[in-house]
């Protein structure tokens, strides 16, 4: 089975096929149309180790617009709870035929893990400071349905890069679409081999907005700082807040972007969030629901005897 553990093993070629399929659902999805039911039959199951809202939900409702039997393993409720370990868990869910197994967990390589000890595919919905390719796909799905393009956009992610899964997917996927990316956090919260990102790191915010065409703010990990530095609000507030005054450095027409949960008044001011020209916070949530019907959809084919990838 092919599963969806990252960005990373994907080609460009694989991640555009993804962007295109998911188009189709954008409006079907608009629509809260259930009439294609090419899922029924398959028995989805979503195992979420860490709290989730939007990616959750998405990944609930693409299943069931697409027909599919979606169960949510509630993990607190869980044997996991009484020291079962991953693998006994993953041998658990695989023994109950499972179709397509979603999953999201705290420690970084946990889901390719689980992925080599089930019998089918496996998509990543967040695993530590790893990866969460459907987040890439979604935000470079906005992206692209908002600029035209991916390629030559000048991409600033700015806040938490050190910890961020969403930050490590969108590098890799912004670069392979070819778009310019540049990367901003204090130091002590920047990857130590950024360069090999293909990616330009600023520590100045300012300096790296200069003709941005997409913002993309981040959140402050504090659950993942372990004795480490954690910045207080304030001080972050001022030198990595995206402010009016501070995007006004970047193009007229600059997206905002923020994958959520937003710690408002912290990495994003309201006025910016909320500004309905320049924030394409919601539509990003909406392009998520598309991402994931497309994602479901390619990832069964193989096993529903459709031709699979590309
Ligand atoms: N962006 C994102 O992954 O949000 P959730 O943690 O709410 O799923």
């Amino acid at each position: 089975h092919r599963h969806l553990t990252g960005i990373a093993g994907l080609q460009p070629h694989e991640i555009i096929f993804l962007l295109d399929e998911a188009e189709q659902w954008v409006e079907v999805n608009r629509t809260r149309a259930k009439s294609d039911k090419r899922l029924e039959g398959i028995t989805q199951i979503n195992a979420f180790f860490e709290n989730s809202t939007r990616t959750l939900l998405s990944f609930e409702i693409a299943g069931k617009r697409l027909g599919a039997d979606v169960v949510n393993m509630q993990v607190g409720q869980s044997s996991v709870k009484k020291g079962e370990t991953l693998l006994d868990t993953a041998a658990t869910l695989n023994a109950m035929r499972s179709d397509v197994i979603v999953i999201r967990h705290g420690s970084s390589g946990a889901v390719a893990l689980i992925a080599d000890k089930v019998d089918c595919p496996v998509l990543n919905a967040g695993d530590g400071w790893h990866e969460h390719p459907t987040q890439a796909l979604l935000d470079a799905l906005t992206i692209r349905r908002r600029r035209g393009s991916v390629a030559g956009q000048r991409v600033v992610i700015c806040g938490d890069i050190l910890h961020s899964r969403v930050a490590r997917s969108n590098m890799l996927a912004l670069t392979a679409l070819a778009a310019e990316v540049r990367v901003v956090a204090p130091s002590t919260l920047m990857p130590a081999a950024i360069e090999r990102m293909y990616v330009t790191p600023f520590t100045d915010f300012d300096a790296a907005l200069e003709g941005a065409d997409v913002v993309m703010m981040l959140r402050v990990q504090n659950e993942r700082m372990s004795g480490g530095y954690i910045p207080s609000t304030r001080e972050f507030h001022m030198r990595y807040g995206l402010t009016p005054e501070r995007l006004s450095r970047a193009a007229p027409d600059a997206l905002v972007m923020h994958p959520g949960p937003m710690n408002r008044g912290v990495e994003i001011d309201s006025s910016v969030a909320d500004d309905p020209e320049r924030s394409a916070i919601t539509e990003q949530v909406e392009m998520g629901v598309a991402v994931r019907m497309a994602c479901l959809d390619v990832l069964t084919r193989a096993s529903r005897g459709v031709e699979g990838w590309a």
